[in-house]
């Protein structure tokens, strides 16, 4: 599916997106939201913000936060949650894959559940080291390529008809994406049978 098409999905989905994933996404989570929320401090982005169902979870160590997102739709409910929640943030829309800032702007950059989604996650991941500040952070929350087999075949079938439907692939390894972007993965936490990541990277490293 092409950036249109995704846009167009997330668009048409937005009002149902939180409905959608639901109690199914606390099941599959755990606390890793709790924990990318934590992880975000000081001038922060959040890639594929979404709907912003990672919000709540900021703390009072987030300075300001721009969200970045394709889609304008799943952006407006983001943004009445953020009224809701008091967050100093702004919204952009703009595409993961050529970040509209500068070098070295964020203290924290952190995408959840969309890489999946972005056509190119390698090009994704080197604007997000770009607009990393060299001593930042950057984390990831990203469902990949199981490493159990039965698990991963299960994935790979599902792949075709879910890319074609929402853009999304279950068969990446975004995690080894994001070693050959060029981060430093510093730490990585598993669950599900190794389907859900939660990563800490710094931006610096070399690409391979
Ligand atoms: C499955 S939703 C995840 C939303 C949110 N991060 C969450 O954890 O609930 C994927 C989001 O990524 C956005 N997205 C997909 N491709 C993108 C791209 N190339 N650039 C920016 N956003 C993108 C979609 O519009 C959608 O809002």
């Amino acid at each position: 599916m092409n950036i249109q098409g995704i846009r167009r999905t997330y668009d048409d989905r937005a009002r149902r997106y939180d409905a959608t994933v639901g109690r199914a996404e606390n099941l599959m989570l755990g606390d890793f939201r709790r924990q990318f929320g934590a992880l975000m401090v000081g001038e922060t982005l959040e890639i594929g913000v979404g709907s912003g169902l990672n919000l709540p979870w900021y703390t009072a160590s987030v300075r300001w936060c721009a969200g970045l997102d394709l889609s304008t739709g799943m952006m407006d409910v983001a943004r009445e949650r953020a009224a809701r929640l008091g967050l100093p943030m702004r919204f952009v829309q703009g595409d993961a894959q050529h970040l509209p800032f500068p070098d070295g702007a964020f203290d924290t950059v952190g995408v959840s559940l969309a890489l999946c989604t972005v056509p190119n996650p390698e090009q994704a991941l080197r604007e997000m080291a770009r607009v990393c500040r060299p001593a930042g952070r950057i984390v990831l929350l990203e469902h990949v390529l199981s490493p159990y087999w039965p698990v991963a075949l299960l994935e790979r079938a599902m792949t075709p008809l879910q890319s074609r439907a929402i853009g999304c692939h279950f068969d990446r390894e975004t995690i080894e994406t994001a070693r050959r972007a060029g981060l430093r993965i510093e730490s990585e936490q598993a669950r599900r049978l190794g389907v859900f990541r939660l990563a800490v990277a710094r931006p610096g490293g070399s690409p391979g």
